[in-house]
């Protein structure tokens, strides 16, 4: 025996995988005590404020603005002024330049900003770090590139801008729902008023400050602060000639009742409930690893969410055990340690209502799974769960729950799947695991749904469009298609030959 082999004759085999925790420097970030809204490139302090705090700890982080009506009027105002005086003339290719900065900042910052989305947010420094950082600056890298292109990306018509565009985002990917609706509004040449949800305002403040380095035209973005009530005055504003809106279908319901007659633009992208079907020839330890983003990543809070299983019947015993063993390797806690896969839920009031429908779901009495897990005393937790003897009418298979939940269903054909899967008020997402290409298009093509993943779920890319069907919105972001509703093309006429 080599001395080698003596000492791992030796050695303890390991019972159990700890880990030492490995946090990301806080101290990256420097944080104001107060902030006030960002109007007309400078700050104003803002009448009435709120604190926004830390969901994994309950800490308070800042003092931040509750716009006014007369505060979002300036703001609009400000916008407006911009578009005319300026912004809408430029040189398209001058405009790009702007974003091909912002862009090149947020990739030079991105530490910062990931420390700060995951501290303000609650979702684990791996996921902003990875997935919401890239894809931010990637998203204005592409509209970048079409700036000065939106003649060859709308043939035979001429694409004009719209004016001021405002815009209302959710609190789950705070800074790349930023980008998706900045990027594309500056590219087709407009100004904007945007309001990021009130649990998360941090990074749009930040943002600000990229502008300024960027030496953006002071009054094209103007970022205001506050809850709903603000999202409120943006929307009625009337020097508004568009409104995008992403998150809840109830308030997306009301916009759409505001604006009708009204002529002004709309976009909204809102809920989800879609389904991650597994077939039985698929790879089963890749698909569980895909139901494990699908439903894990970012607590759940994610519009695109694989939220309702559905395995075929004769592959669900071997599922339903893998799955199970992975999720007790699933490490929840704080968000700045670089081992977290799962991070604090981003409110009370969320905690609540995953709460409140994981309760109904037992009550309905279908079957709860969740590992061993430690949830830390102060903030917002929940452990990821699974329910099994789930029926297609308990609410937890039809109502959208915005956590780490998973339903799972059952099918045996391919027709069954399409039908429970289509079976829903939304429309967003779905995927498809299998090894056949033929049945992955024959599915495709019979789900109601704006996205179809094939063989992986929640991929995202700025060259791809996104949006719903039915309850879950209309319009779409991301790719050309993402232009359309920042420019006016109805205008424009036929050029002869
Ligand atoms: P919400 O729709 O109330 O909030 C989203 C944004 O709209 C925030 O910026 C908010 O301040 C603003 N807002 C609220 N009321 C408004 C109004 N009357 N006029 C204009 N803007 C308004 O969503 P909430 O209450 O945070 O979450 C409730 C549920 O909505 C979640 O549990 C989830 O199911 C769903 N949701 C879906 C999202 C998605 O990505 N599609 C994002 C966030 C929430
Ligand atoms: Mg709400």
């Amino acid at each position: 025996m080599t001395e080698l082999e003596r000492k791992h004759e030796r050695a303890p085999v390991p019972s159990e995988w700890t880990y030492a925790s490995a946090p990301e420097a806080r101290d990256i970030v420097t944080l104001q005590e107060r902030y006030g809204h960002y109007v007309g490139g400078e700050w104003v302090e803002p009448r009435e404020t709120y604190t926004t705090i830390s969901p994994a700890s309950e800490e308070p982080l800042a003092e931040v603005g509750q716009a006014t009506p007369e505060e979002v009027t300036a703001a609009v105002a400000a916008a407006r002024d911009a578009f005319e005086n300026g912004w809408s003339d430029i040189s398209p290719a001058e405009r790009a330049k702007y974003l091909f900065r912002i862009a090149r900042i947020l990739q030079e910052r991105s530490r910062e900003f990931a420390v700060l989305e995951s501290l303000n947010g609650g979702k684990p420094i791996k996921e902003s770090r990875d997935v919401d950082l890239p894809l931010s600056a990637a998203h204005f890298f592409y509209y970048a590139g079409w700036a000065d292109k939106l003649e060859y990306a709308f043939p035979n018509r001429r694409p004009r801008p719209i004016g001021v565009a405002g815009q209302i985002i959710p609190w789950n990917f705070p800074l790349l729902m930023l980008a998706w609706k900045i990027a594309p509004a500056l590219a087709a040449g407009n100004t904007v008023v945007l309001k990021p949800a009130e649990t998360t305002p941090l990074s749009a403040l930040l943002f600000c400050d990229v502008l300024r380095q960027a030496e953006l035209p002071p009054g094209v973005v103007n970022i205001v602060t506050g809850d709903g009530r603000t999202g409120a005055e943006i929307v009625k504003a009337e020097s508004v000639d568009k409104i995008a809106f992403t998150g809840s279908t109830e308030v997306g319901k009301a916009i759409q009742r505001e604006l009708a007659g009204t002529g002004k633009k709309l976009t909204l992208e809102l809920g989800g409930k879609a389904a991650n079907i597994i077939f039985d020839d698929a790879a089963l330890d890749q698909a569980v690893e895909g139901i494990i983003n699908g439903i894990y990543f970012n607590q759940g809070h994610v519009c695109c969410a694989g939220s309702r299983l559905l395995v075929q019947e004769s592959i669900y015993e071997p599922v339903v055990e893998k799955l199970k063993r992975r999720l007790t390797t699933l490490r929840v806690g704080d968000p700045l340690d670089k081992n977290t896969d799962v991070g604090a839920i981003n409110s009370k009031q969320q905690l609540d209502k995953i709460q409140e429908l994981v309760a109904t779901g037992e009550e309905e009495g279908a079957e709860i799974y969740q590992p061993p897990c430690r949830l830390p005393e102060k903030g917002y937790w929940f452990a990821p769960t699974v329910f099994t003897n789930v029926a297609q009418s308990y609410r937890i298979a039809q109502e959208e729950i915005f956590g780490p939940v998973l339903s799972i269903l059952t099918f045996r054909t391919p027709e069954e799947a399409v039908e429970k899967a289509n079976n829903t008020p939304y429309g967003l997402s779905a995927g498809v695991w299998t090894e056949k290409g033929s049945r992955i298009l024959w599915m495709a093509e019979r789900l109601r749904a704006g996205v179809v993943w094939a063989n992986t779920y929640n991929r995202f890319d700025p060259s791809s469009p996104f949006g719903g069907y039915k309850e879950s919105g209309f319009g779409r972001e991301g790719g050309r298609h993402g232009l359309e509703p920042y420019l006016d093309l109805d205008g424009s006429q036929a050029l002869s030959p």
